[in-house]
């Protein structure tokens, strides 16, 4: 312990001498990294006398700004705070000033930066814009914390603005019904982080999600009664823009269509009858592109979309496609020969040709997946980028904008960090020239929600999306995934503040899956296991949409917070010896009592060979440390045993990985070497 003080002030000493604020990056659990940061000397104190002041130009959107902030500060502090505004700013804790209003619809081109200054009297955010103003405030309440003198914020000197002005998070709310709240929280969760375009998916083969007046049937008969009525739109829309976020509706054509013709099946290019589907993956139905009548639909379900969401942009959807029923229809094959269509993708480029001048009709440009783009379309279309960095970059050389998602998949359920490394301007991007890349106008984080509900879908959007965030906010060279996960740690429990569940849901699952028992025995277990990566789960057995998602597997978080610094602690092992025996010791003796509690259970059942590892793989861990103690070299053959069940080990069950299994295997290789 002594040596790790030592080494501490030496560092604090090293970091000085370089200019580097020691608590640049550490203390200042900012997530995204603001552009620029400049410590100060002072503290703010945080007590029950904070007032806020507006200043400069005002609108009751920066009244609602204002509200909001009071409540989440007492909410964070448990100090009851005034929730009226004060009227002079000289005698106010934190100064709002904003220059003008914005942009009445939020677009790309709105201007988000803001500065914010913290003295030892007085706090102020400086912006431009409202949305600025916004930007501001998260930034303001992430400093806030607890220390020995109490609530406070440090003096600092921020200047800050976004890297890209496209920064969203898709949710797929056609797969899985998602209800207003699950939106709002996210909403919430999103404005913490500067998320800027909430993407909804809101039909799909499952589900058509938003009411249309003109032609009820669509919701009436295609989504189970689960859809946004219009009132609920416009309201989640002003709900949105109060948080300086833009939404983008996506209605998905021709492909991922089949909710459409359970009411009208007269749209599609095959005989029906339709029901929803229960099933997902790239199915057949498709809209019947030689039709002139589907043109007349979709004119008016297109002036409906567009008049419900102001947003600039109206996504088409696009990919998909598999042009099964259009080669099944004999009169659709005409169609093609008639007009020189070679092909299905021909096909679908005059099913776009014709759809592009019913969005620009309604006062929209038009976004789509990878799928839509061709060159002649106009220059003010966005692509949207999901097969791979190639196309992004592709498309911004020939001269278009686009957006990125391949990378951002949230349904793999991948750690943060594999995320977090994938860069807008990376791969295929970074030969463009300046001007080219300056048409990638960011990039949206995907939630597919084939494998999740209400209840766990926070837990695979968050935190992962709090990193996503910054590599879209922050400037390019804040890429270091160790101050990430430092911050992450901070910024993931502040995230449940605003609402999302992504931690409080975990306990809850646990307890449902333990029965009468105490979950906490379980945890042990929960703890260090991950689902299945990519879309392997999906081969895994046969689901539906029907299918409960209570499991094991779906209570587990996408990266185990545990192994990563268990392995982080075999990495050091000469400082960690003694953690890492207690831990292993821990793990090996955990069998006893989470056998019984995982036969009683008919939902964890298939979770018993996973306790019987976690054993057995501590145990291979402790004899590697027992060689490594010894400073002698395990045996050849005890090493190849070892090997062996650590494999066996590593497989998948239950859909779900023992993420302990690579730490130790590097304690047994290293004790076959003899040091590590
Ligand atoms: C997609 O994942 N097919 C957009």
């Amino acid at each position: 312990m002594k040596d790790l003080v030592r080494i501490f002030w030496v560092g604090c000493i090293m970091l000085m001498l370089l200019g580097v604020h020691p608590a640049q990056g550490q203390t200042y659990n900012l997530m995204p990294q603001p552009v620029q940061l400049v410590p100060g000397s002072g503290h703010l104190a945080i007590d029950g006398s904070f007032r806020v002041a507006l200043e400069g130009y005002e609108e009751p959107r920066l009244e609602a700004a204002a509200a909001r902030l009071m409540h989440r500060l007492a909410k964070q502090t448990g100090i009851p705070l005034s929730d009226g505004l004060e009227t002079d700013p000289g005698k106010a804790t934190l100064v709002l000033h904003c220059d003008h209003a914005g942009e009445q619809v939020q677009s790309i081109k709105e201007d988000e930066s803001y500065q914010l200054e913290i003295g030892s009297r007085q706090a102020r955010i400086t912006a431009p814009t409202p949305v600025g103003v916004l930007r501001g405030i998260e930034t303001f309440l992430q400093l806030v914390t607890l220390d020995a003198q109490g609530f406070g914020a440090p003096g600092v000197q921020i200047e800050d603005h976004p890297r890209f002005p496209w920064r969203g998070l898709v949710i797929d709310v056609a797969r899985h019904w998602m209800p207003e709240d699950v939106l709002k929280r996210n909403l919430n969760a999103m404005a913490t982080v500067k998320l800027n375009v909430l993407h909804l998916h809101l039909t799909d083969d499952q589900g058509f999600r938003v009411e249309s007046k003109k032609y009820p049937k669509l919701q009436e008969m295609g989504s189970d009664g689960h859809y946004y009525t219009q009132a609920q739109i416009a309201e989640l829309v002003a709900y949105a823009r109060d948080r300086g976020i833009r939404i983008v509706p996506e209605i998905e054509m021709p492909g991922h269509s089949t909710s459409w013709y359970v009411g009208y099946p007269e749209l599609s290019s095959g005989p029906g009858p339709f029901q929803i589907e229960r099933h997902w993956g790239i199915l057949d139905p498709a809209l019947d592109p030689t039709r002139p009548e589907i043109y007349t639909f979709l004119d008016g379900l297109i002036g409906e979309i567009a008049a419900l969401f102001p947003d600039e942009y109206l996504h088409v959807g696009g990919d998909e496609v598999n042009g099964k029923q259009w080669d099944r229809n004999p009169q659709i094959q005409a169609f093609k020969k008639a007009h020189a269509l070679k092909n299905n993708a021909d096909l679908q480029l005059y099913f776009e040709q014709q759809l592009l001048p019913i969005v620009q009709k309604h006062g929209k440009k038009m976004i789509g997946w990878d799928e839509i783009f061709r060159p002649d379309l106009p220059k003010d279309i966005v692509v949207h980028s999901w097969r791979g960095p190639e196309s992004l970059a592709q498309t911004a050389r020939l001269g278009y904008m686009s957006i990125l998602s391949n990378g951002y998949y949230l349904d793999f359920v991948l750690p943060p960090a594999d995320y977090y490394r994938v860069d807008p301007l990376g791969g295929a991007a970074q030969s463009l020239t300046p001007e080219q890349a300056s048409r990638i106008l960011g990039g949206e984080a995907c939630m597919w929600s084939e494998l999740v509900s209400p209840e766990n879908i926070d837990s695979r959007i968050w935190p992962s999306t709090a990193a996503i965030a910054e590599r879209f906010w922050s400037p390019q060279d804040v890429k270091d995934v160790g101050s990430m996960y430092r911050r992450l740690d901070v910024v993931s429990r502040e995230l449940d503040w605003v609402g999302v569940t992504h931690l409080s849901s975990y306990p809850l699952m646990l307890t449902r899956l333990a029965g009468v028992h105490s979950p906490e025995v379980l945890e042990t277990l929960a703890d260090v296991v991950e689902p299945i990566k990519h879309y392997n789960r999906q081969g895994a057995r046969a689901y539906t949409t029907f299918t409960p998602l209570n499991r094991l597997v779906d209570a587990a978080r996408p990266e185990s917070v545990k192994a990563r610094l268990f392995s982080e602690l075999v990495d050091q092992l000469g400082a960690n010896r003694d953690a890492v025996r207690k831990q292993l010791l821990a793990w090996r003796d955990s069998r006893e009592a989470l056998l019984p509690l995982l036969q009683q259970s008919a939902l964890l059942g298939e979770a018993q060979p996973l306790a019987e590892d976690l054993s057995v793989v501590a145990q291979a861990g402790l004899q590697a440390l027992d060689y490594l103690d010894a400073g002698k070299a395990a045996p050849p053959s005890w090493v190849k045993d070892q090997l062996m069940v650590l494999d066996l080990a590593a497989k998948p069950r239950a859909e779900v990985m023992l993420m302990i299994v690579p730490p130790v295997r590097k304690l047994v290789e290293a004790a076959g070497k003899g040091s590590l």
